[in-house]
């Protein structure tokens, strides 16, 4: 099968990487992150979120870190919101594009935003609304598409309702997360078979964890079914705070020397993306998660 020649490629490590980071880095250092994942080429970067800081205290700088940023023409930044007072906060931070999130498990929706399936999407009815009164693209996630943490396995027909409503109500592009990493090509193709019957797979994106070393693979299967935009963290930073188990995101340097390697273009700087994998792992004071990070380790 002919691959595509482009994919787009949303980085989430300034988000989901950093939610889930024990020490909270200062916010010039989350402004320096973002800023050098601009520079490297990368055209979509999930920025910050604006949730409880009683739930997430990582992100509690939210604010800070959209006003810090160097916005760069042609680069969206991004943001997760829960709710209508995350919207608010949002929109006063003059942000042009949010995510709202629900879950195909019930168990990890109570215990991610404290509410039911259908409760998080009527939550989510007067934020779209806004998000359309305001021109704000509303790009939507659903979680656990491979497996949940508190339920196990996830049956494909509960994804492909949950992503359906979010398209339904407005959503531009939903992002299916494999939130703990379990998937394996054939489960992430069942997934896909499912929720395609409900929603062009123009309008669908993988967003997988790399926590069995599953993710490339996924992806590799996701191009071949004819997804073309794929979430990765620089340095595979990322998990959930609220899904035991989770690990990182597949890195971005993992995803762009796959890409590169297939001869579909990502618009990112293989070199510049790897020195951000180092910049943000010594901020951390460790080294990348990806082998991609330490095979092309800068030398100085
Ligand atoms: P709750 O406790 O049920 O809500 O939390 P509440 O309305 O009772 O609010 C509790 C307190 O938080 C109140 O403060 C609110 O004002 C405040 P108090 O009155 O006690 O001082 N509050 C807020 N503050 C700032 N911004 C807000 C906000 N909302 C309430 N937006 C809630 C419900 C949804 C707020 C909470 O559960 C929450 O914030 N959850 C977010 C959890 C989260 O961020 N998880 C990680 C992101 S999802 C993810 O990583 C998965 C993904 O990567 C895809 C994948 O991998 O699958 C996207
Ligand atoms: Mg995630």
């Amino acid at each position: 099968m002919t691959l595509p020649q482009r994919v787009s490629i949303v980085e989430v490590g300034p988000r989901d990487g950093l939610q889930n980071e024990k020490e909270i880095l200062p916010a010039a250092v989350k402004i320096a992150l973002i800023d050098r994942l601009s520079d490297a080429g990368l055209s979509t970067i999930e920025a910050t979120s604006f949730v409880s800081p009683k739930w997430v205290p990582q992100m509690a700088d939210a604010a800070d870190v959209m006003a810090g940023i160097r916005q760069k023409a042609g680069v969206s930044y991004p943001v997760l919101v829960p709710n209508e007072k995350g919207m608010e906060a949002a929109l006063a931070a003059g942000v042009q594009e949010i995510a709202v999130f629900a879950a195909a498990s019930e168990s990890f929706s109570q215990k991610n935003i404290n509410c039911t399936i259908d409760e998080s999407i009527a939550r989510f009815i007067p934020v779209m609304e806004t998000a359309r009164k305001n021109n704000i693209r509303v790009r939507g996630y659903v979680s656990c598409v491979a497996g949940c943490p508190y339920e196990g396995a996830i049956n494909p027909a509960r994804v492909a309702d949950v992503a359906a409503r979010l398209h339904d109500m407005g959503c531009y592009e939903i992002s299916l997360g494999d939130t703990i990493g379990v998937g394996t090509p054939n489960k992430i193709l069942a997934v896909l078979d499912a929720v395609t019957k409900r929603i062009a797979v123009s309008a669908l994106a993988l967003h997988c964890h790399d926590t069995y070393g599953q993710a490339l693979a996924n992806i590799y299967a996701g191009l071949q079914a004819g997804v073309s935009v794929f979430d990765s963290s620089v340095g595979g930073l990322g998990g959930c705070p609220y899904a035991k188990g989770a690990s990182g995101n597949v890195a971005t340097e993992d995803v762009v020397y796959m890409m590169n390697g297939l001869g579909v273009e990502t618009g990112a700087d293989l070199e510049k993306i790897v020195e951000t994998a180092w910049f943000i792992a010594e901020k951390l004071n460790r080294k990348p998660a990806s082998k991609v990070a330490v095979a092309l380790r800068p030398s100085s």
